[in-house]
Protein backbone atom coordinates (compact mmCIF):
# COMPACT_ATOMS: atom_id res chain seq x y z
CA UNK A 1 0.00 0.00 0.00
CA UNK A 2 0.87 3.78 -0.85
CA UNK A 3 2.93 5.34 2.12
CA UNK A 4 0.12 8.42 3.40
CA UNK A 5 1.62 11.44 3.83
CA UNK A 6 0.15 12.88 6.91
CA UNK A 7 -1.71 16.34 6.58
CA UNK A 8 -2.80 18.70 9.23
CA UNK A 9 -6.68 18.44 9.21
CA UNK A 10 -8.65 17.01 11.75
CA UNK A 11 -11.67 14.43 11.35
CA UNK A 12 -14.70 15.13 13.28
CA UNK A 13 -16.21 12.34 14.99
CA UNK A 14 -19.99 11.97 15.93
CA UNK A 15 -20.51 11.63 19.49
CA UNK A 16 -21.50 8.21 20.35
CA UNK A 17 -20.65 6.35 17.58
CA UNK A 18 -18.12 3.81 18.03
CA UNK A 19 -14.96 2.48 15.82
CA UNK A 20 -14.53 -0.97 16.40
CA UNK A 21 -12.48 -3.59 15.31
CA UNK A 22 -11.10 -6.59 16.33
CA UNK A 23 -7.80 -8.38 15.58
CA UNK A 24 -6.56 -12.43 16.34
CA UNK A 25 -3.47 -13.13 18.68
CA UNK A 26 -1.04 -12.09 16.86
CA UNK A 27 -3.07 -8.58 15.98
CA UNK A 28 -4.11 -9.34 12.57
CA UNK A 29 -6.94 -7.45 11.75
CA UNK A 30 -10.46 -9.48 11.64
CA UNK A 31 -12.83 -7.20 12.09
CA UNK A 32 -13.99 -3.94 11.70
CA UNK A 33 -17.10 -2.14 11.48
CA UNK A 34 -18.86 0.55 9.07
CA UNK A 35 -17.71 3.61 10.98
CA UNK A 36 -14.33 2.14 11.24
CA UNK A 37 -13.70 1.96 7.63
CA UNK A 38 -15.52 5.39 7.16
CA UNK A 39 -13.58 7.50 8.86
CA UNK A 40 -10.03 5.34 8.49
CA UNK A 41 -11.07 5.76 4.41
CA UNK A 42 -10.12 2.07 4.22
CA UNK A 43 -12.39 -0.05 2.45
CA UNK A 44 -12.83 -3.48 4.37
CA UNK A 45 -10.75 -5.48 2.18
CA UNK A 46 -7.74 -2.93 2.78
CA UNK A 47 -7.69 -3.50 6.54
CA UNK A 48 -8.72 -7.18 7.46
CA UNK A 49 -5.29 -9.33 7.23
CA UNK A 50 -3.08 -6.43 7.93
CA UNK A 51 -1.85 -5.12 11.14
CA UNK A 52 -3.44 -1.67 12.78
CA UNK A 53 0.07 0.08 12.00
CA UNK A 54 -1.53 0.87 8.96
CA UNK A 55 -3.56 3.76 10.83
CA UNK A 56 -0.76 4.36 13.21
CA UNK A 57 -0.04 8.15 13.24
CA UNK A 58 4.02 9.16 12.76
CA UNK A 59 3.10 11.66 16.15
CA UNK A 60 2.36 8.43 18.31
CA UNK A 61 5.18 7.73 20.50
CA UNK A 62 6.47 4.41 20.13
CA UNK A 63 6.11 3.77 24.11
CA UNK A 64 2.89 3.89 23.98
CA UNK A 65 2.41 0.78 22.13
CA UNK A 66 4.59 -0.66 23.70
CA UNK A 67 3.01 -0.58 27.29
CA UNK A 68 -0.47 -1.37 25.75
CA UNK A 69 0.49 -4.71 24.03
CA UNK A 70 2.42 -5.62 27.22
CA UNK A 71 -0.87 -4.86 29.06
CA UNK A 72 -3.05 -6.85 26.59
CA UNK A 73 -0.88 -10.05 25.77
CA UNK A 74 -0.64 -10.31 30.00
CA UNK A 75 -4.86 -10.77 29.78
CA UNK A 76 -5.74 -7.31 30.92
CA UNK A 77 -7.60 -4.58 29.64
CA UNK A 78 -6.64 -1.22 29.36
CA UNK A 79 -7.82 2.74 27.93
CA UNK A 80 -5.66 4.77 25.40
CA UNK A 81 -6.31 8.31 23.58
CA UNK A 82 -4.44 7.28 20.37
CA UNK A 83 -3.81 9.49 17.55
CA UNK A 84 -4.66 8.27 13.90
CA UNK A 85 -3.85 8.43 10.62
CA UNK A 86 -6.62 8.06 7.50
CA UNK A 87 -6.06 6.91 4.03
CA UNK A 88 -6.32 10.91 3.04
CA UNK A 89 -3.50 11.83 5.16
CA UNK A 90 -5.71 13.71 7.78
CA UNK A 91 -6.04 12.77 11.56
CA UNK A 92 -7.92 11.83 14.23
CA UNK A 93 -7.90 11.17 18.12
CA UNK A 94 -9.99 8.68 19.65
CA UNK A 95 -10.43 7.47 23.45
CA UNK A 96 -9.78 3.84 23.04
CA UNK A 97 -10.73 0.66 25.08
CA UNK A 98 -9.15 -2.19 24.66
CA UNK A 99 -10.06 -5.74 25.41
CA UNK A 100 -8.46 -9.09 24.98
CA UNK A 101 -10.40 -12.04 24.56
CA UNK A 102 -9.56 -14.83 26.50
CA UNK A 103 -10.12 -18.92 25.82
CA UNK A 104 -11.29 -19.77 29.21
CA UNK A 105 -10.74 -23.51 28.72
CA UNK A 106 -6.88 -22.61 28.63
CA UNK A 107 -6.72 -19.02 29.29
CA UNK A 108 -4.96 -18.89 25.92
CA UNK A 109 -5.90 -15.29 23.85
CA UNK A 110 -7.85 -15.49 21.06
CA UNK A 111 -7.70 -12.33 20.13
CA UNK A 112 -8.15 -8.53 21.13
CA UNK A 113 -11.25 -6.45 20.54
CA UNK A 114 -10.99 -1.97 20.59
CA UNK A 115 -13.91 0.30 21.26
CA UNK A 116 -13.24 3.42 19.89
CA UNK A 117 -14.98 7.04 20.55
CA UNK A 118 -14.98 10.42 20.59
CA UNK A 119 -12.77 12.10 23.23
CA UNK A 120 -12.97 16.13 24.32
CA UNK A 121 -10.52 18.79 23.20
CA UNK A 122 -9.42 19.59 26.34
CA UNK A 123 -8.29 16.33 27.12
CA UNK A 124 -6.60 15.55 23.96
CA UNK A 125 -4.35 18.99 24.68
CA UNK A 126 -3.35 17.43 27.36
CA UNK A 127 -2.20 13.97 25.95
CA UNK A 128 -1.14 15.77 22.99
CA UNK A 129 1.66 17.57 24.99
CA UNK A 130 3.08 14.37 26.87
CA UNK A 131 2.75 12.36 23.53
CA UNK A 132 5.14 14.97 21.41
CA UNK A 133 7.13 15.22 24.64
CA UNK A 134 7.52 11.30 24.91
CA UNK A 135 8.09 11.22 21.05
CA UNK A 136 10.95 14.29 21.07
CA UNK A 137 12.56 11.82 24.26
CA UNK A 138 12.64 9.02 22.29
CA UNK A 139 14.27 10.56 18.96
CA UNK A 140 16.57 11.97 21.07
CA UNK A 141 17.02 9.35 23.66
CA UNK A 142 15.58 5.93 24.11
CA UNK A 143 12.33 4.55 24.47
CA UNK A 144 12.79 3.66 28.15
CA UNK A 145 14.02 7.40 28.98
CA UNK A 146 10.57 8.27 27.43
CA UNK A 147 8.38 5.78 29.65
CA UNK A 148 10.80 7.23 32.80
CA UNK A 149 9.16 10.61 31.59
CA UNK A 150 5.70 9.10 31.22
CA UNK A 151 6.35 7.82 34.90
CA UNK A 152 7.39 10.75 36.23
CA UNK A 153 4.64 12.77 34.43
CA UNK A 154 2.00 10.20 36.40
CA UNK A 155 3.54 10.68 39.39
CA UNK A 156 3.06 14.38 39.53
CA UNK A 157 -0.84 13.54 38.78
CA UNK A 158 -1.20 12.28 41.95
CA UNK A 159 -0.16 9.19 43.85
CA UNK A 160 -2.98 6.89 42.67
CA UNK A 161 -2.37 7.84 39.09
CA UNK A 162 -0.93 4.89 36.75
CA UNK A 163 -0.86 4.51 32.89
CA UNK A 164 -3.83 2.26 33.45
CA UNK A 165 -5.92 5.10 35.00
CA UNK A 166 -4.58 7.54 33.42
CA UNK A 167 -7.32 8.31 31.21
CA UNK A 168 -9.92 8.22 34.01
CA UNK A 169 -8.20 11.16 36.20
CA UNK A 170 -8.00 13.09 33.13
CA UNK A 171 -11.73 13.06 32.12
CA UNK A 172 -12.40 13.28 35.65
CA UNK A 173 -10.48 16.79 35.47
CA UNK A 174 -10.68 18.05 32.14
C1 LIG B 1 -7.29 -4.53 18.91
C2 LIG B 1 -6.17 -3.60 18.56
C3 LIG B 1 -6.47 -2.33 18.08
C4 LIG B 1 -5.46 -1.44 17.74
N1 LIG B 1 -5.80 -0.20 17.29
C5 LIG B 1 -4.84 0.66 16.92
C6 LIG B 1 -5.18 1.94 16.40
O1 LIG B 1 -6.35 2.34 16.33
N2 LIG B 1 -4.15 2.75 16.00
C7 LIG B 1 -2.84 2.37 16.09
O2 LIG B 1 -1.96 3.15 15.69
N3 LIG B 1 -2.49 1.17 16.61
C8 LIG B 1 -3.45 0.33 17.02
N4 LIG B 1 -3.10 -0.90 17.54
C9 LIG B 1 -1.66 -1.19 17.77
C10 LIG B 1 -0.98 -1.69 16.51
O3 LIG B 1 -1.11 -3.09 16.44
C11 LIG B 1 0.54 -1.34 16.50
O4 LIG B 1 1.18 -1.90 17.61
C12 LIG B 1 0.80 0.17 16.47
O5 LIG B 1 0.12 0.77 15.40
C13 LIG B 1 2.29 0.52 16.38
O6 LIG B 1 2.85 0.00 15.25
P1 LIG B 1 4.15 -0.89 15.32
O7 LIG B 1 3.83 -1.98 16.32
O8 LIG B 1 4.37 -1.39 13.94
O9 LIG B 1 5.23 0.04 15.79
C14 LIG B 1 -4.09 -1.82 17.89
C15 LIG B 1 -3.79 -3.10 18.37
C16 LIG B 1 -4.81 -3.98 18.71
C17 LIG B 1 -4.46 -5.35 19.23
Amino acid sequence: MEKVIPKNGEIELEKNRYLVSETDAKGVITYCNDYFTKISGYSREELIGHQHNIIRHPDMPKVIFRLLWQRIQSGKNINAVVKNLAKDGNYYWIFTEFKTRIDLDDNSVIGYTAHRKSISHDAVDVIASLYSKLKEIEEESSMDDAEKYLNEFLKEQGKEINFVNLLDHIHKFY
